[in-house]
């Protein structure tokens, strides 16, 4: 459930009419509610029985740093993926300790960034990724913790570019003789201290059999690791619960922890989780104005730089009309946007009533909206605006052409 929803027929985020916001701060621009995101969250967080549960944000679906600020204040962690996101939690103070480093290819300088600021783990995902980091341990004379994403083999469905507990994809460590040998090194290493084992199984994942099949192998790789005297504080099950874009039904947050808090309940571990996209989705819209209307097309002032899931996925995002809940006249429309692309597009095929000027809300845009929003066609990249309650917050200004400019330079001739 989110808080946006027409008042009058005029489309309300939280207490404040968009129109409102469209007037104040233009268009293209993403536009959060807080207390949608707090909600999603809380779904988590409190659908633990015990204190068994660390829920870290997973930073990549939607990063602003006021976005991550309400998260903290109600108790969330993060999973980060980068230097950037790692600077961007420490910029609010995230604890540090509930901070989880994942991906593949962690450099030199990023690992040494973790270290320094004592982060719960390392999410490693290769042997070579474990040497970098005794190395860099053992430079400054400490020990780091981290855990090994193993890859449970479990095909979660979804988008062939998301999916990514499968044999074969580039993500965890498939062999669990080699995770074993991972482990015992850890353990025999004065620079390392293994926590945790680690997995996630993709993205917009709409059921709960591939959880419970990939918390089955965790919870044998777990006893199995237990046997060679390394005993773990957490079992870290990922993100990947899907949402619904256009009418998909996936489970809710709370049946997915009770479903993990059963498949756990002879552990004595903490159980993380790591959900984006379920959290930050549904708190967002994009929103744009019709500048023309052209045949069955409306050419819209926000492009696949603003919101690039059309394009890269094929994703359905619903769109309405901020100005009109009716669909009295409503017509068949292929959403556009003016770069020079035909895979720019928002959205195809979607019965709606428009006329030039009206302003259009891109549903269920605030997970990897922004985030992946880019300056392709030299468009400058649009604002960012925080509704809570009766108020709203520019959080991110819209970049000025200067901004575009900022960090070039022409070398003499
Ligand atoms: N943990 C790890 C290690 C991940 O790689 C991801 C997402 C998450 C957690 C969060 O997953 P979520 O709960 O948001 O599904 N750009 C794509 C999604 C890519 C997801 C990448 N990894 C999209 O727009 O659909």
């Amino acid at each position: 459930m989110d808080y946006f929803e027409y008042k009058n027929n005029e489309l309300f985020c939280e207490e404040v009419n968009l129109k409102e916001i469209s007037k104040n701060v233009g268009t293209p621009a993403y536009i959060y509610s807080k207390k949608t995101l707090e909600r999603h969250a809380n779904a988590y967080l409190r659908s633990f029985s015990s204190t068994k549960g660390l829920v870290c944000f997973s930073v990549k679906s939607l990063s602003n740093l006021s976005a991550l600020n309400v998260l903290k204040n109600i108790g969330c962690g993060f999973d980060i993926v980068s230097g950037g996101e790692l600077h961007r939690v420490l910029k609010i103070k995230a604890d540090p300790n509930k901070i989880i480093f994942s991906g593949v290819g962690k450099s030199e300088e990023e690992i040494e960034y973790g270290i320094r600021n004592k982060i719960l783990s390392f999410n490693i995902e290769s042997g070579s990724e474990l040497l970098r980091i005794e190395k860099i341990a053992s430079m400054l004379k400490v020990s780091a913790s981290i855990s090994i994403r193993f890859n449970p083999e479990v095909d979660s469905g979804g988008h062939d570019y998301i999916t990514t507990g499968r044999k074969g994809d580039k993500f965890g460590i498939s062999s669990l003789e080699e995770v074993m040998q991972i482990a015992d090194y850890a353990k025999r290493s004065k620079h390392i201290n293994m926590v945790g084992i680690a997995c996630h199984i993709g993205s917009q994942i709409l059921n709960l059999e591939s959880y419970k099949a990939a918390a089955k192998k965790t919870v044998e790789l777990a006893e199995r690791i237990n046997a060679i005297g390394i005993e773990l504080k957490f079992l870290d099950m990922g993100g990947g619960l899907g949402v619904p874009y256009n009418g998909e039904t996936p489970p809710d947050p709370s049946d997915l922890v009770k479903a993990l808090e059963s498949a756990m309940s002879d552990r004595k571990e903490k159980i993380v989780l790591e959900p984006g996209r379920t959290i930050s989705a549904n708190a967002g819209v994009l929103l744009t104005s019709i500048e023309y209307i052209k045949d069955d097309f409306l050419i819209v002032d926000a492009a696949m730089n603003d919101l690039l899931r059309p394009s890269l996925y094929g994703a359905e995002h619903d769109v309405w009309n901020i100005n009109n809940a009716q669909s009295a006249n409503a017509k068949n429309w292929n959403i556009v946007g003016p770069i020079c692309e035909s895979s720019d597009f928002i959205r195809k095929n979607i019965t709606l009533s428009a006329k030039e000027s009206d302003v259009l809300a891109v549903k269920t845009a605030g997970a990897y909206g922004f985030v992946m929003s880019s300056n392709y066609n030299s468009r400058p990249r649009c604002a960012e605006v925080l509704v809570d309650g009766d108020g709203f917050k520019i959080i991110k200004k819209r970049e000025s052409y200067s901004d575009l400019l900022n960090l070039e330079e022409v070398p003499n001739d």
